[in-house]
C-alpha cells in the first residue's frame, strides 16, 4: 500500500508525469539500450521500439497502476498486472532486471522534470515504482514455478514436424520437443514465444498463439506474414519463418503463457463466444480444439470477420470443429464472400437455444452442412443473441475489437465477462 504521504506528492504530480511519460519513456528506452544493447538482442522487440508502441504501452501501465493505487489503494489491478506478467515470462524477465530499468526511468524522469523531482517527489515515485516492480516479480516467479521453469530459462529447442500453408499469407508449423521430452502443459488460448536469430545476427522474438491442441506432444503454431506498406517494412520474424522454415528444421520456443485462456473444468456448462478477425483466430481454433477433445457440450459461438474466405485461416479446421461439437455453431463475415457461398439476410442467432439454431440454419440459403453461416460485410452483432452468462474470448486487430466490445457491452455482455488478447503491446488495457 502507498504511504500516506507518497500518496498526496502522486497525486498531486500525477498530471505532470503522465503528461511527460512518452518523452520520459523515449529517453529510458534510448539511454538503456545504448548501455545495455544486449537487451535488444533476444529480450526487447525492436520492430515495437521503432513504432513506439512499446513506449506507450509502457507508460499507460505505469500511468494505470499509480491511478489505480490512488482509487483503491488496498487492491491491485489484476488485470493489469496479469498482462504484463505473462508478457514478461513469456521473454524471459528477471528479477534483478527491475533494478537495470528503475536505474534509466528515473534518470528519464530526473532529465525530463528537471527540478520538479524534488526529493519527496522522487522518492514517491520511486515507491510507486517498487510497489509495480514488487508486484510483478511476485506474479512472474508464480509463473515460472507453474511452467516448472528456473527463472528466465523459458527456452527449449522444438523440431518442425510440419509445414502447411493454410492462406496465401499464412503457414502453420506443427512441432514436437526435440529434446524427446513431453510437451508442456499449456491452457487453451495461451501463446508461446518463438526466438530467432535474424541475417544481422540479432536475436528477436515473438509470441504466437497455440492454434491447435493434436495432443501426442504436439504443438502448433499459425503465423500470417506480415507484408511491407507505405512506410513500414516487412515484419522481421512473421518473414523469416515463411521464407526460411520447414519441415525437419528446429525452432526456440518459450514455455506456454499467456492470461486469456478458457478457465475450463471440462464440464463448465456455461456459454462460450469466440469473436474474432484475420489472424485472430488462432486463439480460437485452440480453444475449439481444446473443447473438442475433451468431448465438450457447452454452448459455444464462433464468430469471425475475414476479407473473404481464401483469406481465412483455419476456416475449413474451424467448420470441423463446430461440427464436433454438439452445442457448437459459427457465423462468418466477409467484406468479399466468394460467388459460390451467397451472403444471407441477418437472422437472430440464439446461443441458448441449439434446436432453434439448426433449424434455422438448415433454412438460411447461407449456411453449409458444417452448422456455419455466411454473412457479408464487416461483423455486425446485430440480431445474434448472446447468452448473459457467455464468457466471451476476442481477438482481432484494435479497431475491431474496440468496435466489437461496444456492440457486446450493448448487447448486454458483463465488460467482465470478454477476455481479449492483442497481437501486440496492450494499449488498450490501461484506459480500458
Ligand atoms: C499474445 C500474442 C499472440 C500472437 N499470436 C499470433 C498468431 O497466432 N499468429 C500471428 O501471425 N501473429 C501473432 N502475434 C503477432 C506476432 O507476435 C508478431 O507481432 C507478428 O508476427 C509480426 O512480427 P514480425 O517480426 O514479422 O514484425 P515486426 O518486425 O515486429 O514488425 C511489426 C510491425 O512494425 C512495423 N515496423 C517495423 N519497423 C518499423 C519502423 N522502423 N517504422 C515503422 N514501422 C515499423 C512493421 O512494418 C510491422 O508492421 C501475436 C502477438 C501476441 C502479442
Ligand atoms: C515496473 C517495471 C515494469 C513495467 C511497468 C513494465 C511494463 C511493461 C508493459 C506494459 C509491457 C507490455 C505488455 C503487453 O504486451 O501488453 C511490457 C513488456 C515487456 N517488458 Fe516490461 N515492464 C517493467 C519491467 C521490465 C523489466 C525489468 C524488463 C527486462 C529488462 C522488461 C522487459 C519487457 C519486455 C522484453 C517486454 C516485451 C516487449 C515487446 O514485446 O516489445 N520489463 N512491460
Amino acid at each position: 500500500m502507498l504511504s500516506e504521504e507518497s500518496a498526496a506528492v502522486v497525486r498531486a504530480t500525477l498530471p505532470a508525469v503522465a503528461g511527460a511519460l512518452d518523452e520520459i519513456t523515449a529517453r529510458f528506452y534510448g539511454a538503456m539500450f545504448r548501455d545495455r544493447p544486449e537487451l535488444l538482442d533476444g529480450m526487447f522487440n525492436r520492430g515495437n521500439q521503432a513504432s513506439g508502441v512499446q513506449r506507450r504501452a509502457l507508460a499507460g501501465s505505469i500511468a494505470g497502476f499509480a491511478t489505480a493505487l490512488l482509487d483503491s489503494p488496498d487492491t491491485r489491478p489484476d488485470t493489469l498486472l496479469d498482462r504484463i506478467a505473462h508478457k514478461h515470462a513469456a521473454v524471459g524477465v528477471t528479477d534483478d532486471q527491475y533494478t537495470i530499468v528503475h536505474k534509466y526511468l528515473f534518470g528519464a524522469i530526473a532529465e525530463v522534470l528537471g527540478d520538479a523531482v524534488t526529493p519527496e517527489v522522487a522518492a514517491a515515485w520511486d515507491e510507486v515504482y517498487w510497489l509495480m516492480a514488487g508486484a510483478l516479480i511476485g506474479r512472474e516467479a508464480r509463473l515460472y514455478q507453474d511452467a516448472g521453469v528456473t527463472p528466465g530459462e523459458v527456452w527449449r529447442p522444438w523440431t518442425v514436424v510440419e509445414r502447411r500453408t493454410e492462406t496465401p499469407d499464412t503457414v502453420s508449423f506443427l512441432l514436437r520437443p526435440a529434446d524427446g521430452g513431453p510437451a508442456p502443459r499449456a491452457r487453451a488460448g495461451q501463446y508461446v514465444s518463438v526466438r530467432v536469430r535474424l541475417a544481422d545476427g540479432v536475436h528477436q522474438v515473438r509470441q504466437y498463439s497455440l492454434s491447435s491442441d493434436p495432443g501426442d506432444g504436439l504443438r502448433r503454431i499459425t503465423v500470417k506474414r506480415v507484408a511491407a506498406a507505405e512506410g513500414t517494412p516487412d515484419g522481421e520474424v512473421s518473414t523469416l519463418l515463411h521464407e526460411r522454415v520447414s519441415a525437419g528444421d528446429e525452432l526456440t520456443l518459450s514455455a506456454p503463457f499467456g492470461d486469456v485462456f478458457l478457465d475450463d473444468p471440462a464440464d463448465a456448462g456455461s456459454p462460450v463466444v469466440l469473436v474474432s478477425a484475420g489472424i485472430g483466430c488462432t486463439p480460437m481454433t485452440g480453444i475449439l480444439a481444446h473443447l473438442a477433445a475433451v468431448g465438450s457440450t457447452r454452448p459455444v459461438l464462433v464468430l469471425h470477420a475475414d476479407r473473404s474466405p481464401a483469406d481465412h485461416a483455419l476456416r475449413a479446421e474451424t467448420r470441423a470443429l463446430v461440427d464436433r461439437l454438439p452445442g457448437a455453431r459459427a457465423v462468418f463475415w466477409y467484406e468479399h464472400p466468394e460467388p459460390a457461398e451467397p451472403t444471407q439476410p441477418t437472422q437472430p442467432t440464439q446461443l441458448t437455444q441449439p434446436t432453434a439454431q439448426a433449424e434455422q440454419v438448415e433454412r438460411a440459403d447461407g449456411a453449409d452442412r458444417a452448422g456455419a453461416e455466411f454473412r457479408s460485410g464487416l461483423m455486425d452483432l446485430d440480431g445474434i443473441e448472446l447468452a448473459r452468462d457467455a464468457t466471451v474470448f476476442l481477438c482481432g486487430p484494435l479497431p475491431f475489437m474496440r468496435a466489437v466490445r461496444g456492440q457486446l457491452l450493448a448487447a448486454g455482455v458483463p465488460a467482465r465477462a470478454v477476455r481479449y488478447e492483442v497481437f501486440g503491446p496492450d494499449l488498450w488495457l490501461p484506459g480500458s
